[in-house]
């Protein structure tokens, strides 16, 4: 059996599809506060997946699920992602993201379960002192996102010292795009990312879509970012894993397409795609933004064999579809 943690969430979801389509065996631990009820309802009726309701911050919710089930390996996504929240609620950021895994990884010892893929991102690197950004790429965050999932890797480090914990770490780029038949999707309460923003806009009467800032040192002013599909993500998770039971040793991939679309781009993909105008303008700079930040991912496709196959008018689509579905409910 599978452990998802997270996989109500947006990345989790289209990873335990990908799991149930794989043929294993999942139990998915979400505590719902920002994963969707409807999403597990929706996983459900896909695969024969169990849910567990329960909070990392208590181990004895987790405690739970290790007695309950034979856990083979975990997938850990469950974390809070928002870079400007971390800011001004850095306690909420190190409780659940840094204390909460502590928490699973100390169950997992106890429970002899010596496999772990965990959700890191490239913002543990920081401002980029060169681009494209490989795995040797030093790590020094500017947030306490950034930082606290920097802490995990290293805790993921030490239990691998410690107790022989083997952790794959795979750290995301920016990830777009929903599952190709629009049953899960990208789905925040608040919504801060950039394409479904985009799309967004061009729901109901008089929103404009705001691009933030053009003033950065790139060719056109706009944030360059590496805009990977959500769907091929998740089929990293599932080589991460085969890989973790092959080889049996840790180790860090990133991943990404290693192409930088600036905003301005990816607007125009979006017009492109939707066949429409969509009302913009351009406001302030969004603090904390890198001017440009994209992958070399080379290590991920020649040791884990991941060949990512979705473009960004793939993603754009995709999520577009999904944004129709959601503005439904
Ligand atoms: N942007 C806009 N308008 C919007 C939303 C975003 O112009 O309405 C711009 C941002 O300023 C940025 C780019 O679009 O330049 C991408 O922004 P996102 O919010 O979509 O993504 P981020 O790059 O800020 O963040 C993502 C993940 C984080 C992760 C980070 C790593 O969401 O979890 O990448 O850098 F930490």
């Amino acid at each position: 059996m599978i452990l998802i943690t997270g996989g109500a969430g947006y990345i989790g979801s289209h990873t335990v599809i990908n799991f149930i389509n794989a043929g294993y065996d999942i139990v998915v631990f979400d505590n719902l506060e920002n994963g969707h009820i409807e999403t597990i309802e929706t996983l459900q009726k896909i695969g024969n997946i169990k849910f567990e309701k329960g909070d990392l911050r208590n181990i004895e919710d987790i405690e739970k699920v290790f007695n309950k089930y034979k856990i083979d390996a975990v997938i850990h996504f469950a974390a809070f992602a928002l870079v400007g929240e971390s800011v001004t609620n850095p306690g909420k950021y190190y409780r659940n993201n840094a204390f909460g895994t502590l928490n699973l990884l100390d169950t997992m010892v106890k429970h002899g379960v010596k496999k772990i893929v965990f959700s890191s991102t490239c913002a543990t690197y920081g401002e980029p002192k060169y681009t494209p950004i490989d795995e040797k790429h030093p790590q020094s965050p500017i947030n306490p996102y950034g930082t606290s999932k920097l802490m995990v890797e290293m805790m993921m480090k030490e239990y691998d010292i410690a107790y022989g914990l083997k952790s794959i770490k795979l750290r995301y780029f920016n990830v777009a795009g929903c599952d190709s038949l629009s049953r899960v999707g990208e789905w925040h309460e608040p919504e801060t990312h950039l394409i479904p923003n985009i799309l967004k806009s061009t729901f109901g009467e008089g929103k404009t879509f705001k691009i933030f800032g053009n003033d950065y040192d790139t060719p056109d002013g706009t944030c360059i970012r590496d805009y990977v599909n959500v769907e091929d993500l998740a089929q990293a998770h599932r080589l991460a894993l085969e890989y973790l039971n092959r080889e049996n040793k840790s180790d860090v991939f990133n991943l990404g397409t290693e192409k930088g679309d600036s905003v301005k781009n990816v607007f125009d993909s979006c017009e492109k795609v939707l066949g429409q105008k969509i009302p913009v303008e351009v406001v302030e700079r969004r603090a904390g933004d890198p001017a440009k930040l994209y992958a070399d991912a080379n290590k991920a496709k020649t040791v884990l064999g991941w060949k990512p196959a979705k473009t960004l008018e793939n993603s754009i689509a995709s999520a577009y579809e999904w944004e129709k579905t959601l503005s439904k409910r």
